[in-house]
């Protein structure tokens, strides 16, 4: 079967990405990045892109002021390189109601701790661990999901558990997630591009 071609969104510093992209490169993922798009022209993410060679888009407010002419862009940026899933990598961004419909149940995210606790707006990197430890949680681990209108919302399609230990700091416990949040992405994606996971919105 051919290759998943896959759409990145990212924010920041595109660890999530870039372990798809070797994952790809090793062919422990049946899939192919086609773009990357970030909010952020100075992201590690897109630095990672055009290093690897891959479409580096920079899309935002400045690029694109207006919601709506933003949300065009991105949707016809992911669909010029056919793009077949859209994988959020640390994108701190709403995707619009175009994406979102074009690419309805084909959109994932991950997040850094196990959903439904310690999502939504402003449960962002450290601030998630920090949570996480004042609330005295035993375990957290990454969620992988489906996205919809809402932060960190949407069918869960996988997770994965890590302890909390005694003495972590939010950035202790961020690395021990992080770690998982690697794995976990690939395998779910994997399992996508063998069929084992299905997604309605995805014909192949
Ligand atoms: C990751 O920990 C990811 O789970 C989190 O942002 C980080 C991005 O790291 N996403 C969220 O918190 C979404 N609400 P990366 O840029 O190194 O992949």
């Amino acid at each position: 079967m051919a290759l998943l071609r896959l759409g990145f969104l990212a924010s920041h510093n595109g660890s999530n990405m870039q372990a798809l992209i070797d994952a790809c490169k090793a062919g422990r993922l049946d899939a192919q990045p086609a773009v990357v798009i970030s909010n952020n022209s100075e992201s590690g993410a897109l630095a990672r892109a055009r290093q690897e060679g891959i479409p580096a888009c920079h899309l935002s407010g400045h690029t694109h002021p207006g919601p709506r002419a933003l949300d065009q862009a991105i949707c016809a940026t992911l669909t010029r390189h056919q793009v077949e899933v859209v994988c959020l990598a640390g994108y701190m961004k709403h995707l619009g109601p175009l994406t979102l419909a074009a690419y309805r149940g084909r959109v994932l995210n991950i997040h850094p701790a196990l959903l439904p606790k310690f999502g939504g707006e402003g449960f962002y990197g450290q601030a998630v661990h920090q949570a996480v430890l004042e609330a005295g949680e035993k375990e957290s681990g990454p969620t992988v999901h489906l996205v919809d209108e809402e932060y960190d919302h949407g069918p869960v399609l996988a997770q994965a558990r890590v302890p909390v230990l005694e003495g972590d700091t939010p950035a202790t416990l961020a690395a021990r997630v992080l770690e998982q949040e690697h794995q976990l992405y690939t395998e779910t994606l994997q399992k996508i591009a063998m069929g084992e996971i299905m997604l309605e919105g995805l014909k192949r």
